[in-house]
């Protein structure tokens, strides 16, 4: 699908690859729907995109809350008549030793990045199918192919949005509208600072390995390419993106190499 004059939604909007996204996708006469729960930092992107020339409407939305995904649904239908291509991005990481997070932060994680993703998508279909044409793409990680150190639960909803979007891609074909799953590797934002730790307090501190990944706009880029080509999977970052060859065609290596990298 070619992104020019269509009508977008991205979530995670406030920060990192959704900023990007958000401020790369204003450049092609789009109006947007900006959503995250800081409003403050909303403002500042909205400001941006509309000096690109996108129109945007900023809609907060708490992915963690069922109620707010349908309130904040109805509001931008009643702004906009459709959404062309939703973008399931925002999300919230992990750090800390499966055995050691209490079970509230396994629940949150996943109540954040898998259910406030399909309830959005739930919710955004209906019209999509109605209009038999849409795209939606999901936001995952590498490591929603494979597990990794300090991060259960992250790794596990990302896993889960594979197994959804995966059957979703194949169900709504017929409708004509298009899913995708992006798994980034590293990217140059403040996931890890926002990340949770064993009892839910923020991590707080920028990761080496996220420190070294790839920029917000490189990373924006390829998506918007992938969407493009109505690519099904996109796998977005730098040499690390290897993960995902060596775990597919080399598990024995992959079940060497994983504890010597630094998860941190
Ligand atoms: N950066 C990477 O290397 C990397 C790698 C793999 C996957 N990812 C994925 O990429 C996506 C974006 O992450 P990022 O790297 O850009 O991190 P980020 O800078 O921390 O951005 C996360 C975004 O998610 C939003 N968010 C978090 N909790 C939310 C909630 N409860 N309700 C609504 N929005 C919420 C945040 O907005 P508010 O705080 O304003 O709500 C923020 O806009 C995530 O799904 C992440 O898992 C990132």
């Amino acid at each position: 699908m070619k992104i020019n004059n269509k009508n977008i939604w991205i979530t995670g909007a406030s920060s990192g690859i959704g900023r990007g996204l958000s401020v790369e996708m204003s450049k092609y006469n789009t109006t947007i729907v900006l959503s995250a729960r800081n409003v403050i930092e909303l403002e500042k992107v909205k400001f941006e995109c509309e000096q690109n020339g996108a129109k945007c409407i900023i809609q907060k939305i708490d992915l963690s809350n069922p109620e707010e995904i349908i309130s904040a649904t109805e509001n931008v239908f009643s702004k906009i008549k459709n959404v062309d291509i939703l973008v399931n991005n925002g999300g919230i990481s992990q750090r800390a030793f499966s055995y050691e997070t209490d079970i509230s932060v396994d629940r949150r994680i996943m109540e954040v990045n898998y259910f406030g993703s399909i309830t959005l998508t739930k919710l955004v279909l209906p019209k999509m199918i109605e209009q038999k044409s849409g795209y939606i793409l999901a936001v995952s990680s590498i490591v929603g192919a494979f597990g990794f150190p300090l991060r259960s639960a992250y790794s596990a909803s990302k896993h889960a949005l594979h197994g959804f979007y995966e059957t979703l891609y194949f169900e709504v074909k017929k409708y004509n509208i298009n899913v995708s799953v992006v798994l980034p590797g590293r990217v140059k934002t403040d996931v890890s600072k926002n990340a949770l730790t064993k009892n839910g307090t923020k991590y707080g501190k920028m990761d080496d390995g996220q420190d070294s990944g790839i920029s917000v706009e490189k990373c924006a880029k390829k998506i918007i390419k992938g969407i493009n080509k109505n690519k099904k999977e996109m796998a977005v970052g730098g040499s690390e993106l290897a993960m995902l060859f060596v775990k597919r065609r080399l598990p024995f290596i992959f079940n060497m190499i994983v504890n010597k990298i630094k998860p941190t």
